[in-house]
């Protein structure tokens, strides 16, 4: 079996060919980038309708088949930016109509955890799902993945970046401030700020906002990571505490950040877990990661029908209920 997954949750449009043992024939895709400014709804319309076919076709080319050999269409439903998730939506809706081939849509969240542990072979993890608009802890309890604890305000990915944005380093910023952390140890004091179980990075981002004059680069990059990072780990350690598990897996596009993999490891040293790291093609926003989560839902016998195939914005991870475990 062939299930081709396409993602477009925001800036990246991406279409994975997946064949029924997990292997990626193709994981193409095309990402909006811009040197000024934020991600704006429509751009990424555009953007995603203007590389569908292109995209498209090179994940075609790339397996070597043809899209009569397609036998289930997957896409992310949601969470995601709305005119954004519409393109992959239509796109996936009209291919499942012309092939006459199932229609599955997927949250995106739990496809990040699910290919992660597929790639990693993690049995029963605490997920640490880090990325622009997402920063979640979870874990699977009783049916769900449970949300022990995620950001209250901007996503962790969206704080780097609107920091790089500040100190003009374009879009995305964040590889470039993580090359930064590795040259400095000196940590400027900013706002840690944990509540319970949740996260919130806003104010650190104005601290640091106001002090950039202040300090070299380096030392504002190693502090901003340091700093939320720190924040991350303390969460991620109190739900291994809370629920016993022994696992942690790294997902999303912060995952690829060599400083937060260096310090959740240093944690998990500390509390005798291991720690499994999503392979950065995969961490990041992808079509085979949905193309997986597509194949392990068909398995357990969901289908999407087209009249309840609409995208939600709003999606949660522990909204889904999960019938494949
Ligand atoms: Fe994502």
């Amino acid at each position: 079996m062939l299930c081709l997954g396409i993602e477009s949750t925001a800036h990246t449009i991406g279409i994975g060919i997946i064949d029924s043992d997990f292997n990626i024939l193709a994981n193409e895709k095309d990402t909006l980038t811009t040197e000024k400014g934020g991600l704006v709804p429509k751009e990424l319309a555009d953007h995603h309708y203007e590389k569908f076919i292109y995209v498209l076709k090179k994940a075609l080319q790339k397996a070597n088949v043809s899209l009569k050999e397609i036998d289930l269409i997957a896409f992310s439903i949601g969470p995601g930016i709305g005119n954004a998730l519409k393109v992959g939506a239509t796109a996936a809706r009209a291919l499942s109509l012309k092939l006459n081939v199932p229609l599955i849509g997927v949250n995106h969240c739990v496809a990040h955890i699910e290919a992660g542990k597929a790639f990693t072979k993690s049995k029963d993890p605490i997920v640490v799902y880090a990325s622009g608009a997402n920063t979640q802890i979870i874990g699977f309890q009783k049916g769900k993945y449970r949300v022990f604890g995620e950001t209250l305000d901007t996503g962790i990915g969206n704080l780097l970046d609107s920091f790089g944005r500040e100190i003009g380093m374009g879009f995305p910023a964040g590889p470039k401030i993580d090359e930064n952390y590795f040259k400095s140890n000196n940590l400027i004091e900013l706002p840690y700020s944990v509540k319970g179980m949740d996260l919130a990075f806003s104010g650190l981002l104005t601290a640091i906002t106001k002090i950039k004059n202040k300090y070299p680069v380096e030392d504002l990059c190693y502090s901003l990571m340091h700093t939320s990072f720190a924040m991350i780990a303390e969460v991620t350690e109190r739900a291994l505490a809370h629920t016993g598990k022994k696992e942690v897996l790294l997902t999303g596009g912060v995952a690829c950040s060599k400083a937060l993999q260096k310090m959740i490891q240093e944690m998990c040293v500390e509390r005798k877990a291991k720690l499994f790291i999503t392979p950065p093609a995969l961490a990041v926003d992808n079509g085979a990661m949905i193309a997986i989560q597509g194949i392990i839902e068909f398995n357990a016998g969901n289908k999407t029908k087209i009249i309840n195939s609409a995208i939600n914005q709003r999606f949660r991870t522990d909204d889904v209920k999960v019938n494949w475990i």
